[in-house]
């Protein structure tokens, strides 16, 4: 995992400190746009943006589908700052470099982060095209070890054995469904569990259906890493899945799943996903 190369405290100040000398803006929501979804980044007002190869100690994106940049701005009425193009496990990255944004975020003053992504429905009742308000997650890499919390802890950003019990903070949960409800939204609106898996291979028929027996709802490859390092350093989290696709659970089904399905359903109901988020920033109480 390149330990040597894990980056300090003083390390992570660097970067902060270098991005807020660069803008005016100081963002109080963070909001990680998942594949397809990168359109809400570009809908921030009085935009000021940076692409990932310009900031000091910033990884750099790889994957079809993910620009990589950072854009400062307003959304409805609230100062934001959204990540275009995230980092995942499967592009190689080690486990520290995928949640490096979380704690910069934490270091800008942020307080509460959006976290969003593109899921498969696992379960039945799903249809391709519904919003998942995350409820609960299972981070099947952290029972092999692949928790990002894993190494030397530095108590400036949290303590050594962080509670997830409370991961996805109920107030948003509950403030996301009377949003969704408001915009006419409830038919397409639902809350579940999210399941990581490290990726990139989709998953097989057997494993959709032991995902299923333990409560996942949906399966995807992100956004989990960077909740437990939002929560330890003590950020408001909502989790919000995009079900691109429906998991094939059955050896009749000549179904597969693929990356182009995924962007296709990012792209029909981006507007709406963006009109959703966007009215939920507008709703969302700072201190
Ligand atoms: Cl079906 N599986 C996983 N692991 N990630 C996904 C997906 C499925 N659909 C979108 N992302």
């Amino acid at each position: 995992q390149e330990d040597e190369k894990r980056f300090s405290y003083e390390d992570h100040k660097t970067t902060a400190d270098w991005l807020l000398s660069k803008t005016h803006h100081r963002p109080l929501i963070a909001i990680i746009c998942g594949s397809g979804l990168g359109a809400l980044a570009d809908s921030l007002k009085d935009q000021v943006s940076f692409k990932y190869s310009e900031i000091p100690n910033f990884p750099q994106s790889t994957v079809h589908g993910h620009a990589g940049c950072l854009i400062f701005g307003n959304l409805n009425g609230k100062p934001c700052v959204c990540m275009k193009g995230r980092f995942h496990f499967y592009e190689g990255y080690p486990i520290w470099k995928v949640t490096f944004p979380i704690r910069i975020f934490h270091l800008l003053g942020v307080e509460t982060i959006i976290v969003t992504n593109a899921a498969g429905g696992l379960n039945q009742e799903y249809k391709v095209g519904d919003i998942m308000v995350i409820k609960d997650h299972l981070n099947l890499p952290g029972f092999a070890g692949n928790n990002p919390l894993v190494g030397p802890n530095d108590e400036r950003f949290g303590t050594r054995f962080p509670s997830m019990s409370d991961a996805y903070n109920a107030d948003l949960r509950k403030l996301a469904c009377t949003v969704g409800k408001e915009l006419g939204f409830s038919d397409f609106i639902r809350e579940g569990v999210y399941c990581v898996l490290s990726g990139p291979s989709f998953e097989t028929i057997a494993e959709c259906r032991m995902l299923n027996c333990l409560g996942a709802d949906a399966v995807g490859m992100s956004t989990v890493h960077e909740v437990i390092v939002a929560r330890h350093c003590g950020l408001r989290v909502i989790g919000l899945s995009l079900i691109t696709n429906k998991s094939v659970m059955e050896y009749d089904s000549s179904e597969k799943p693929n990356h182009e399905e995924v962007l296709e359903t990012g792209k029909w109901r981006a507007e709406q996903f963006q009109t959703f988020v966007s009215t939920l920033v507008g709703r969302i109480e700072l201190n």
